[in-house]
C-alpha cells in the first residue's frame, strides 16, 4: 500500500525558507515510496477562529476540507517557521479549526488521533526555528498526533540554499531527506500493524 502524506507549511510567504526545506523532506518521502499531497494553508482562507462564529455558523467549509484532508492521509509533514519563540498564527489557526467537533466527530480529534507527523524548521537565526518545533509538538501531542523523533532545524537558512533550492551542505540535504523517509518508515510499520490486528 502506498503511504499518503499530507505536507503543509506554517508560512505562505513567496520564497519561504521553511517551504524550501519542506520541499527537500517531501522529496525524501517520495523517494521512500510515499505519495505526497502539498497543501498551501493560506489557500484555505480560514477566518480567525472565533467561538461565536462557530456557534452561529458551525465549521467553515474550508475547516472541514482541512479535517478531511488530514483524515485521508496516513501521516503529516510540517514545515514550521518560528515566530517569537513559537509557531505561526497560520498553523495555530488552521489546527484550532480542524480540532473542532463535527456531527460525525464529537471529539473533533478523530483525524489527528494516532497520526504520525514529522517536523522541519528553518530560520535565519542560529537555532533554526527549533523553539517552534518544541511548541508545535506540545500542541500536536495534545490532540493525539505522534511526532516522530527524526526532525531537522536549519540555522542561517537564508544562506543555506543554492539557486535550485538544494542545500549547499550535502550532509544537511541528506538529513532533511531522511526526515521524510523516516516518516514513511514509521507510518508504514504502523499501517502494517493495524492491518494485521
Ligand atoms: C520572526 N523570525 C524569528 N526567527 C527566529 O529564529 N526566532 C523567532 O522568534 C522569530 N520571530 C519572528 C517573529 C515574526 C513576527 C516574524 C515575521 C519573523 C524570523 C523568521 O524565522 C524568518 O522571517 C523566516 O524566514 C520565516 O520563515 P519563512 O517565511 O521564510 O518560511
Amino acid at each position: 500500500m502506498k503511504i499518503k502524506i499530507l505536507s503543509f507549511c506554517g508560512s505562505s510567504r513567496k520564497g519561504s525558507l521553511n517551504q524550501q526545506l519542506l520541499n527537500i523532506a517531501e522529496a525524501g518521502a517520495i523517494a521512500a515510496g510515499a505519495e505526497v499531497t502539498r497543501l498551501r494553508l493560506s489557500d484555505l482562507r480560514l477566518p480567525l477562529y472565533e467561538g461565536d462564529m462557530e456557534a452561529e455558523y458551525g465549521l467553515p467549509e474550508e475547516a472541514q476540507t482541512f479535517k478531511t484532508m488530514i483524515a485521508e492521509h496516513h501521516a503529516i509533514l510540517i514545515g514550521t517557521p518560528e515566530h517569537n519563540g513559537g509557531y505561526t498564527a497560520l498553523l495555530k489557526n488552521s489546527i484550532d479549526w480542524a480540532s473542532r467537533p463535527t456531527a460525525g466527530d464529537p471529539s473533533g480529534l478523530a483525524p489527528f488521533q494516532g497520526k504520525p507527523a514529522a517536523l522541519v524548521s528553518a530560520s535565519p537565526g542560529a537555532m533554526g526555528g527549533l523553539r517552534s518545533q518544541i511548541a508545535l509538538q506540545v500542541t500536536l501531542n495534545k490532540i493525539g498526533v505522534m511526532v516522530i523523533p527524526r526532525s531537522f532545524a536549519l540555522g542561517a537558512a537564508h544562506k543555506a540554499f543554492d539557486a535550485l533550492g538544494i542545500l549547499v551542505d550535502s550532509n544537511a540535504e541528506k538529513m532533511v531527506r531522511d526526515v521524510g523517509a523516516a516518516l514513511v518508515g514509521v507510518t508504514a510499520s504502523l499501517v502494517q500493524k493495524s492491518l494485521a490486528a
